[in-house]
């Protein structure tokens, strides 16, 4: 049987939803039920939502959670965080909690500058090139004002135009390589906009140079797109104290801990398996605050995973070290986020999150963003050097093992207080629910 089908997209999203119970489930009711169980009642806001993508069936759920008691600059936060994996919010709302008393998170941005590109082919004299571009540069800013009037009245714009030469690496490719500052929009559709028209721009004014011959007249556009890849465009959060002060619920003396966590950090530094990992946890902080606040995650982990190999092998984004009797642990990367545009006014709950962090400017939201990946490295290194990892992680994951196996409240309550001095693990569990199933089912 096929179940290829052609105009799929045109079908009204009800006919979508029989075609697709239809072809993949053997009962086609229950995944109609399913599917529509995840509606809004709300039909206007149901649409706003359906309408974010084409051919919607449903909605799809995240938990919304939030990690407060977070001090930023001196500023108290409470952070909304998008996130499925149990644990990522305790543990940021456990770092919070632990440096609120040491004094804070302190951030700080370094600068806000994203790219983008038109790349194109040109076989010709590079000299010709280069004079050619000189004459342009003004027309290419000064077509886009249409573009750009709004943005620059908000103190953005275009920065800076140049051509690169990249002929080194592929026969006839050169760049125009164009710099912006987008203030508090992301920026993505203003960047390519603009870099859409400079491609038009250049092959216009191309055409009608006289210097060129027929041949060179002839600059091919292979693409116009802002880059992912923002390392001017970077944000710095820190947290630091006594390594006296270390002495929190860690089971070992402060000077131990501080030393083992430096040296963990140290081994993320050298060694990508397990930089990997220790980034992924970073991740865990980052992604769930751009998702909350209805940024791009996709264009974020590109960006700073590419920042983590600059120097040509993948690292560490967090440092730590202790300097005269001082700890600090700290963490740098490129964020570019936008607090308005976008989903920001779009999104009742991405507003909402938005709200909550006061509103904050697309600076103030790096900084945030930055802290919550620290925080979360923070947690994590402090349970890996300490108690390990899976205590943490299988208590928040008791829940979700309880709910696999169908645990009434009762049983949920009665497992939660067993295993509070007892280890979690999958088989644990079945076997401790099995027990009191038994014992309370009557002869
Ligand atoms: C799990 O989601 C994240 C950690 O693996 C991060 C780390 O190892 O640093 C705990």
């Amino acid at each position: 049987m096929s179940k290829a089908i052609a105009g799929f997209s045109k079908l009204a999203k009800e006919q979508k939803i029989e075609w697709i119970a239809g072809e993949y489930f053997s009962n086609p009711a229950e995944a109609i039920e399913l599917i529509k169980k995840y509606w809004n009642d709300d039909a206007a806001l149901q649409k706003l939502h359906d309408e974010f993508i084409e051919n919607t069936i449903t909605n799809f759920y995240l938990p919304l959670g939030v990690a407060p008691n977070f001090s930023i600059n001196g500023r108290d936060y409470t952070i909304p965080m998008a996130v499925e994996e149990s644990s990522v919010v305790a543990a940021a709302a456990k770092a919070a909690k632990f440096w609120a008393r040491r004094g804070g998170f302190k951030a700080t941005v370094i600068n806000t500058e994203k790219i983008g590109q038109v790349h194109f082919i040109y076989k010709g004299d590079t000299g010709k090139l280069t004079a050619f571009f000189k004459n342009i540069k003004d027309k290419l800013i000064s077509g886009t004002h249409d573009l750009t009037r709004n943005m620059e009245k908000r103190g953005g714009g275009i920065l800076d135009i140049e051509l690169r030469d990249k002929t080194a690496l592929l026969p006839g490719y050169f760049q125009l390589h164009a710099t912006f500052e987008t203030v508090d929009s992301m920026g993505a559709n203003f960047i390519n906009s603009c870099l859409e028209r400079f491609s038009k721009i250049l092959k216009e004014e191309a055409a009608k140079y006289a210097v060129f011959t027929d041949e060179e007249k002839e600059i091919q556009v292979v693409m116009s797109i802002l880059s992912n890849y923002v390392p001017g465009c970077t944000v710095r959060a820190e947290v630091s104290c006594p390594v006296a002060q270390l002495d929190e619920g860690n089971g070992m003396p402060p000077e131990e801990f501080a030393q083992k966590f430096v040296t963990a950090v140290q081994i993320a530094e050298v060694e990508p398996y397990r930089a990997v990992t220790h980034n992924k946890g970073i991740m865990n902080g980052i992604d769930a605050v751009v998702v909350a606040t209805g940024n791009d995650f996709r264009a974020v982990e590109a960006g700073i995973h590419a920042y983590a190999a600059k120097d040509g092998q993948y690292t560490s984004l967090s440092h730590a070290k202790v300097e005269n009797g001082i700890f600090t642990h700290w963490i740098e990367v490129p964020l570019a986020l936008g607090t308005v545009g976008g989903l920001t006014t779009l999104h009742p709950l991405v507003k909402l999150c938005l709200q909550m962090l006061g509103n904050p400017s697309a600076k103030e939201l790096m900084q945030i963003v930055a802290v919550a990946g620290l925080a979360q490295n923070f947690a994590a290194l402090r349970s890996l050097t300490t108690t390990g990892i899976q205590q943490g992680h299988m208590k928040m994951h008791l829940m979700n093992i309880l709910n696999q196996l169908g645990a009434n409240e009762g049983e949920k309550q009665q497992a939660a207080k067993y295993f509070e001095t007892n280890t979690v693990s999958h088989a644990a569990v079945a076997d401790y629910i099995k027990a009191i199933r038994q014992t309370t089912t009557p002869a």
